[in-house]
């Protein structure tokens, strides 16, 4: 079946993904995944941070069913039940005091980038640019993609959309010093995550929060790969002890089922006025059936503190392996269950591909670091299938 598959991708598919990893899921069950071949294999990478719940969770799964058989989509319309409490589950477990769905993590961006803008035209404040951080990734859509901070994704999309500028990423006084009268908002992700979880420090957050708020600057965190408990915390917000005027979710809000949230402070979230912004999909009955059984499953399942816990189990075991192979492992960093484990250049790629033969299944962020992003209710045993393998790769493979 997979090389069927691989000759119709070839023919029909455009080529953004280039030549993947040689491997087809037929179906999931927890953190396995099933090859369609019989190969068995460990999703330690959730889906780019995505199935929070792991594959195929009972009730999640039959919340979906349920509302598929029920109604899928009416429009915006009209009044959509889950909407409404998926949005109060949203404002009443965070900072913010409204809610907006849309379909995926750069549309969230992109309305957090228009809410920015129109909070200060309402004002009759002349006030448009957006500042975010070097090697910062916020989506691929034109203003995410002006937005992100490396220069590879921007350069065939030249003439960016204007207004976006990067700083240095930790550094206070590149903030002060970038910073001008037109100046909107402050985009930051709390831990970057594509670019190989590389958290800010704390000071420099908190920093950032009262330099925005002496300034008249939105604070804008993007959460769509640190939300809904990757971190062990709802948001990694929280972690840092700071409220945003705004942020974004998106990936494991809907564990799988694409849906994207701009959550705001209701000063801010006010802007918004009846044809400002708009949607067809985003929050629509099946996507925030998703969220609420999300949501659900994070609240009667304790998986904020099963991603806190195991978190730091597997950062302990991880920093122990790394005191065995100082010199091939360079640092474990992340929070909860985002974590990067850094590599000598010379042999990440054989370790990522050593995992993978080993059916574990990560990231290779630029060619250095190992990322894992596995399901909040990842257990300690499966844990340490993945040092078993991860060391059998150290030992044998390089
Ligand atoms: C921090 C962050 N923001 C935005 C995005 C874009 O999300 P999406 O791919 O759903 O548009 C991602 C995706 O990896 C991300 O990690």
């Amino acid at each position: 079946m997979l090389e069927e598959i691989k000759a119709l991708d070839k023919e029909y598919y455009m080529n953004t993904f280039g030549e993947r990893l040689p491997v087809t899921f037929t179906h999931g069950e927890g953190m396995k995944l099933y090859a369609d071949n019989g190969d068995v294999y460990y999703d330690f990478l959730g889906g780019i941070a995505v199935n929070a719940l792991g594959h195929s969770h009972p009730k999640f799964c039959e919340a979906l069913k349920n509302q598929v058989d029920k109604l899928l989509h009416t429009s915006s319309l009209y009044y959509i039940e889950n909407q409404a409490k998926l949005a109060e589950k949203l404002v009443k477990s965070s900072c913010a005091d409204k809610a907006f769905f849309c379909n995926s993590g750069a549309e969230a961006n992109e309305g957090a980038f228009k809410l920015a803008k129109i909070y200060f035209y309402k004002k009759g404040i002349d006030k448009y640019e957006i500042i975010s951080l070097d090697h910062s990734f916020h989506g691929r859509t034109l203003a995410t993609v002006a937005a992100t901070g490396q220069p590879h994704y921007q350069a065939p999309y030249k003439p960016l959309t204007p207004g976006f500028s990067q700083i240095k990423p930790n550094d206070f006084e590149a903030v002060k010093k970038a910073v001008t009268d037109k100046t909107a908002a402050i985009m930051v992700e709390l831990i970057q995550g594509e670019s190989g979880v590389h958290p800010m420090d704390i000071e420099y957050a908190r920093n950032l929060r009262q330099f925005c708020t002496d300034n008249g600057i939105l604070l804008i965190v993007d959460e769509v790969q640190t939300g809904m408990g990757r971190t062990g915390k709802l948001f990694a917000h929280e972690l840092y002890g700071i409220e945003p005027d705004i942020f974004t979710c998106a990936k494991a809000l809907g564990n799988g089922v694409p849906i994207g949230a701009v959550c705001a402070k209701a000063e801010v979230a006010k802007a918004f006025e009846p044809g400002d912004h708009g949607t067809t999909f985003g929050g629509n009955p099946l996507s925030t059936a998703a969220g609420l059984a999300v949501f659900s499953a994070i609240e009667e399942e304790n998986l904020l503190e099963n991603a806190d816990e195991m978190g730091k189990i597997f950062r302990k075991k991880l920093n122990g392996l790394k005191s065995e192979f100082p010199d091939e492992i360079l640092d474990v960093r992340g929070e909860g269950l985002l974590i990067g484990i850094e590599l000598k250049s010379e042999i990440a790629k054989a370790v990522f591909n050593g995992l993978h033969n080993r059916k574990m299944l990560t990231s290779l962020c630029k060619g250095l670091t190992i990322r894992v992003a596995p399901p909040l209710n990842i257990t300690e045993n499966e844990i340490d299938l993945f040092i078993k393998a991860f060391k059998a790769t150290l030992k044998e493979d390089i």
